[in-house]
């Protein structure tokens, strides 16, 4: 329908927590529940955009006309993100994804040692997906998310800067009722040289709508 605000639009929606092998059968993973991004991958179906959710979360329904792409680790999800953001008008990183990974995946399960010691693991950093993106921005709209427990307007501020976001969606995960498990959420809308936009506690469908009418209003469909 050509009155639907996101008509024509290719919008890239990842969700979910990645998982960072350590051997056959273990990982190193969060929280995220992938609840949020499922819900803007729906809202802007709804709203009319051609949508494609890259999700690290296999459990959750896939709304209907929204095609899927399941990814594992950081790295899946940094090929498959790279693979699409050339075709991607508006893309929203909704995605958990770990900072760190083992140095190493075993490829048989790892054994307890014998004597019982202390296992040690060592982790590196992951790639920052976003900031790998910036540079590669042409036309895109980005949206980012900061889920944060302390200092979250400070931290939330920095994300959006150094990431080169348009709009940042931040909560504070270590309220009630807000972030990752849950159906509802409670978010500050922070984007450049505006004044942030709180919102209500909401259902995450409602939050998703309102996270996507900001962009719309804020120019992130091209004429
Ligand atoms: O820095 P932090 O992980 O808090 O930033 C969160 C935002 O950055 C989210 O939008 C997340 O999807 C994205 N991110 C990323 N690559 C990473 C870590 C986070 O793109 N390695």
């Amino acid at each position: 329908t050509p009155d639907l605000p996101l008509a024509h639009q290719r919008v890239l929606v990842t969700a979910g927590g990645t998982r960072e092998a350590l051997d056959p059968v273990r990982y190193i993973s969060n929280r995220s529940s992938g609840k949020m991004g499922y819900a803007v991958a729906q809202a802007a179906r709804e709203m009319g955009a051609d949508v494609t959710l890259i999700s690290a979360t296999r459990n959750l329904p896939v709304p209907t006309g929204v095609k899927v792409v399941y990814v594992q680790s950081a790295a899946d999800l940094l090929a498959q993100v790279s693979t699409e953001f050339p075709t991607t008008d508006l893309l929203v990183m909704a995605a958990a994804v770990s900072d760190y990974r083992p140095v190493q995946s075993a490829t048989e399960k790892i054994k307890k040692p014998a004597d019982h010691a202390d296992l040690t693991l060592q982790l590196t950093e992951t790639p920052d997906i976003l900031k790998r993106l910036a540079p590669q921005k042409t036309h895109q709209y980005v949206i980012g998310f900061a889920a944060e427990t302390q200092h979250l307007m400070t931290n939330a501020q920095r994300k959006l800067t150094s990431k080169k976001l348009d709009l940042l969606v931040a909560n504070d995960v270590s309220k009630p009722g807000v972030g990752f498990n849950g159906d509802t959420n409670q978010v500050t809308l922070l984007q450049p040289n505006q004044a942030p936009i709180k919102t209500a506690l909401l259902s995450k469908i409602e939050i998703a709508r309102t996270i996507l009418t900001t962009a719309v209003a804020a120019g992130a469909v091209q004429a």
